[in-house]
């Protein structure tokens, strides 16, 4: 995880977010690390509604990832409430702060934002995670029929590479699927009769 930043790098960043799935698939097949997103710590209200709750665990650079609406936003902030890590408990942000926080996040990295494109780690499966036709139903149906159909994902004809960048498409703006879960569902995507 990145550590915050404070220096004026907004002009970088705005470079750096205008990544579009084309360069992302051109770093693809160039096999090159893609940039990691470097977000600048905001000089309004929202820089003490960071620092007071939001800090404490990891940097603020991942949200440069997601390209998210509000209730989207809302939903990230609600988890951390309840997230772990080996150096604090979840955030205990109040309602007055959330409020300030989602202004800026959906501002900043709003639905009209274009979300960094997240590398995509291909790694070797162990055959208890490759999914079963239930499995993959159950996990397309929670995590990607909010905004179109289940069919949408299943009639998509894409190869291995194009449903890995997909993916992390779909994650940055809201999509339910667990970064761990991808390649399973890659590979029982791609897998299917007739593909
Ligand atoms: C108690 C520790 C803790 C605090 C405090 C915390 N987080 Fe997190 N955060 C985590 C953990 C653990 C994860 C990874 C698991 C997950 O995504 O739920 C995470 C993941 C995230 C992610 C996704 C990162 C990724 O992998 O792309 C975002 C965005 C995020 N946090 C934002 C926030 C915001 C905004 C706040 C303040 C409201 C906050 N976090 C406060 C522990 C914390
Ligand atoms: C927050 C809304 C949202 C969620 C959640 C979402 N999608 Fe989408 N998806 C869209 C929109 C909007 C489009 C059409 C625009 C585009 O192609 O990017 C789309 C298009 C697609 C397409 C392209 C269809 C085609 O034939 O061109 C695929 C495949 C897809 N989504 C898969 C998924 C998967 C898999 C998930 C779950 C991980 C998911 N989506 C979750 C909004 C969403």
């Amino acid at each position: 995880m990145g550590t915050i930043r404070a220096a004026a790098r907004g002009s970088l960043l705005l470079a750096l977010c205008i990544v579009s799935i084309d360069a992302a698939q051109a770093q693809f097949e160039n096999n090159r690390r893609p940039p990691r997103p470097d977000v600048t710590l905001p000089d309004g209200p929202a820089r003490q509604v960071i620092l007071r709750n939001c800090t404490k665990c990891h940097g603020i650079d991942e949200y440069g990832y997601y390209a998210l609406d509000r209730s989207h936003w809302d939903a990230v902030i609600e988890r951390m409430k309840t997230a772990k890590s080996g150096l604090a408990e979840g955030t205990d942000i109040s309602d007055a702060d959330k409020e300030i926080l989602l202004d800026w996040l959906v501002a900043e990295y709003g639905p009209d934002s274009e979300p960094l494109a997240r590398q995509y780690v291909i790694r070797p499966l162990e055959d208890f995670e490759l999914l079963d036709d239930a499995g993959a139903t159950e996990l397309i149906q929670t995590g990607c029929s909010e905004c179109h159909g289940v069919d949408t994902v299943l009639d998509a004809n894409l190869t291995v590479e194009e449903w890995r960048l997909r993916l992390m498409l779909e994650l940055s703006r809201g999509g339910g699927v667990l970064i761990a879960d991808t390649e399973p569902l890659v590979q029982w995507l791609i897998g299917r009769d007739g593909r």
